[in-house]
């Protein structure tokens, strides 16, 4: 049985006070059965976490180094003595704005297993993908690429997200239909992927997600959770994403 899996990306959002506010919030959340992750900014990780004790925290990027020499990166062996839990690699703003590609992307993937996080690998097309027709290959390149060289001791470190580059922050969110077509595709994929357990793999949906729509989704067999941005900001639409999650 996978476990469904809420996790906010605040992306580059929430001041102190904002974090005062969700925390004071999502106090009350009790009994979930659901797994609650937030990815805040990395600055904020442990402010996060001393305030909220009901979630996981955990990072939106990592380098694909340890240490040395790499002004401005973010090392996944800090964060993990920093208390995250899990990292988001892939998304598609890391794809499209900092031209990250499925080499950098996989080298990173392996250096956050090494270091014990948990890995959250985004796939998504854009429109003009997915209108030219042939968009599944591309979803399935950028899944194998990324899990390139993992090990069976990973298993359980893995999480898929399939977020549709045109239903994030748009408003447009994919109908439950076209979500669980692809990740049924996704699943079918992931059995190429000798060190992964395809049904045991959360595969979550990520792309304007909210309370209004969470229920249809994860009415699908294959959709075992979501990656939630706006909607994860405010407390009160967490605790009901979550609350909503069975
Ligand atoms: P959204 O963002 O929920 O605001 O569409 C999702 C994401 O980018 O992870």
């Amino acid at each position: 049985m996978r476990k469904v899996h809420i996790v906010g990306n605040w992306k580059m959002n929430q001041s102190l006070a904002d974090i005062n506010a969700f925390s004071e919030t999502i106090r009350t959340m009790n009994d979930l059965k659901c797994e609650a992750w937030i990815a805040p900014q990395a600055i904020h990780l442990n402010i996060l976490q001393e305030k909220s004790n009901t979630i996981k925290v955990g990072a939106q990027n990592c380098s694909n180094q340890n240490s040395g020499a790499f002004t401005g990166e973010l090392s996944p062996e800090s964060l993990k003595d920093m208390g995250a839990h899990f990292v988001i690699i892939g998304h598609s703003e890391r794809r499209a704005i900092f031209k990250e590609d499925d080499i950098l992307l996989n080298q990173k993937v392996l250096k956050a297993l090494e270091n014990k996080l948990k890995v959250i690998l985004c796939v998504g097309e854009t429109l003009e993908e997915r209108e030219s027709g042939d968009f599944k290959s591309i979803l399935k390149g950028q899944l194998l690429n990324g899990l390139k060289d993992i090990s069976a001791s990973d298993k359980e470190s893995i999480i898929i997200a399939y977020e549709p580059v045109w239903a994030i922050g748009t408003g447009k969110v994919a109908s439950p239909e076209q979500a669980q077509e692809v990740h049924a595709f996704l699943r079918e994929e992931l059995k190429a992927v000798e060190a992964l357990d395809a049904q045991a793999t959360p595969i979550l949906y990520g792309g304007s997600v909210k309370p209004s729509n969470i229920e249809g989704l994860l009415e699908n067999t294959d959709i075992d959770g979501a990656l939630v941005g706006g909607a994860s900001l405010k407390g009160e639409s967490f605790k009901e994403l979550c609350e909503l999650s069975k």
